[in-house]
């Protein structure tokens, strides 16, 4: 039996300050439960409830105490805690949001049985809200046609349960399998919690998704570039990926974790993305060009670094990238695939973007104001989509992942 050591009286002025969403944050038995305690904090910061409900081994991984303290309640792993509060109704009752983070293999199994032998399980069974997993465990066990049914089944059941990240594993090595980063659940989870469990109406649909922003070299230092920061881009790919959809981003020089689920094809110059975005669009029912890409890249590019006292520089010559949405907007590369471009304006901006949907024969363009201080690198956008049936959709200020799923929204019309 398990109870924290904090302070009932400070517990509950620090949970009475919050009025925000009561967040119930399980944590299993992996290494990665230490990763647990920066999501926790990212709940509590932007003023959720947050009761931390840790299995008997993750706490052989995190101690009760910190959890307790970064949630400001008490944390307890059994039902014989609190008798009296009936605990194992009234949390999955009260909650807004269930987020299991980090999930063990073990623990989904226990899950789709339907076990209540400790209080995170039996909080899940009597809970009616929407519940994010988050697994992370070995490769070997991720791919084990156990795991393979276990997982099928929770999603089936309406359960959003997270792809884990590819990469660095416990020990020496690696593959898929890690826990995909705290600020990314978070992002998931805050989705989940503003628009409640999304329908899956993309699976079964593979899209593609542009990002960032292309940066042409000058020589091995210097490069000609923009103030894309990909976020659009990757709130995109995370709508789609929430929906339900096969995911390609095809990223460039964005400093943002992958989306989980996503395979992310990294490239840095317009050409290398437009080889990128062709492949993938060879069997994508859509493809969105949120990416800055430069228009121009330097006609030479100097294998050296330039040095000042070489001599007094030529003006840089320009050459012309390709167009990658013309390209793919005027040669389909699969019957009804639906195209997006994006019309970053800074003037004229519904007529501009006009002229952009009708040139680039595209089906829809989203089309936003850009400007020293907006869009770039902020976490809200506003646009109107402008579609080439005449169709003009306002979407308000908002955040870019409701952008995202307004576009999903005209994409899946066109789909279907
Ligand atoms: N785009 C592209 N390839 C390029 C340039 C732009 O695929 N070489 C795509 C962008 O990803 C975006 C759309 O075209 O979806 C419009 O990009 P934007 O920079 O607004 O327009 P440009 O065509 O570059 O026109 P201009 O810079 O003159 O406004």
């Amino acid at each position: 039996m398990t109870s924290s050591p904090s302070s009932r009286s400070r517990s509950k002025s620090l949970a009475a300050q919050s009025r925000g969403p009561h967040v119930v944050v399980g944590v299993c038995g992996g290494i990665a439960a230490y990763k647990a305690c920066e999501l926790i904090r990212r709940f509590t910061e932007s003023g959720h409830d947050v009761r931390v409900v840790p299995t008997e081994s993750a706490l052989r991984f995190v101690g009760a105490a910190t959890f307790a303290a970064l949630s400001g309640n008490p944390v307890t792993t059994d039902v014989w805690t609190d008798v009296h509060e009936v605990p194992h109704v009234t949390l999955g009752r009260r909650a807004d949001l269930i987020v299991v983070a980090p999930a063990t293999a073990d623990f989904l199994a226990r899950m789709v049985i339907g076990r209540s032998d400790d209080l995170l399980t039996a909080t899940l069974l009597t809970a009616r809200c929407p519940i994010v997993i988050a697994p992370a465990m070995h490769t070997e066990m991720w791919e084990h046609p156990a795991t393979r049914a276990n997982v099928a089944t929770l999603r089936d059941r309406g359960i959003v349960v997270l792809d884990p990240a590819v990469g660095r594993l416990t020990g020496a090595d690696s593959g898929i399998g890690r826990l995909p980063e705290p600020d990314e659940i978070f992002r998931v989870a805050r989705t989940v919690l503003a628009r409640g469990p999304v329908t899956p109406d993309l699976a079964g649909r593979h899209v593609v998704v542009s990002a960032g922003g292309t940066r042409e070299p000058l020589d091995p230092v210097r490069f000609l570039g923009n103030r894309s920061s990909g976020r659009q881009g990757y709130a995109i790919a995370r709508a789609a990926l929430a929906r339900g959809a096969e995911v390609t981003l095809v990223s460039a020089n964005a400093a943002l974790f992958d989306p989980a689920g996503a395979k992310v094809v990294r490239v840095a110059t317009a050409e290398e993305m437009r080889d990128a975005v062709i492949e993938a669009a060879a069997s994508a029912d859509a493809v969105v060009m949120a990416a800055a890409v430069a228009d121009f890249r330097p006609a030479q590019r100097a294998t050296s670094k330039v040095k000042k006292t070489d001599a007094d520089p030529d003006p840089v010559a320009l050459v012309r990238n390709p167009d990658i949405l013309a390209e793919i907007a005027t040669d389909r590369r699969r019957a009804g695939q639906v195209v997006v471009g994006f019309a970053a304006e800074t003037d004229n901006v519904l007529d501009n973007g006009a002229k952009k949907l009708a040139a680039k024969q595209c089906d829809l363009m989203v089309v936003n104001e850009v400007g020293e201080n907006r869009t770039f690198d902020a976490e809200h956008n506003s646009a109107t989509i402008l579609g080439a049936d005449g169709s003009s959709t306002i979407v308000p200020e908002g955040s870019k992942e409701d952008l995202g799923h307004a576009i999903w929204d005209l994409v899946l019309a066109r789909l279907s």
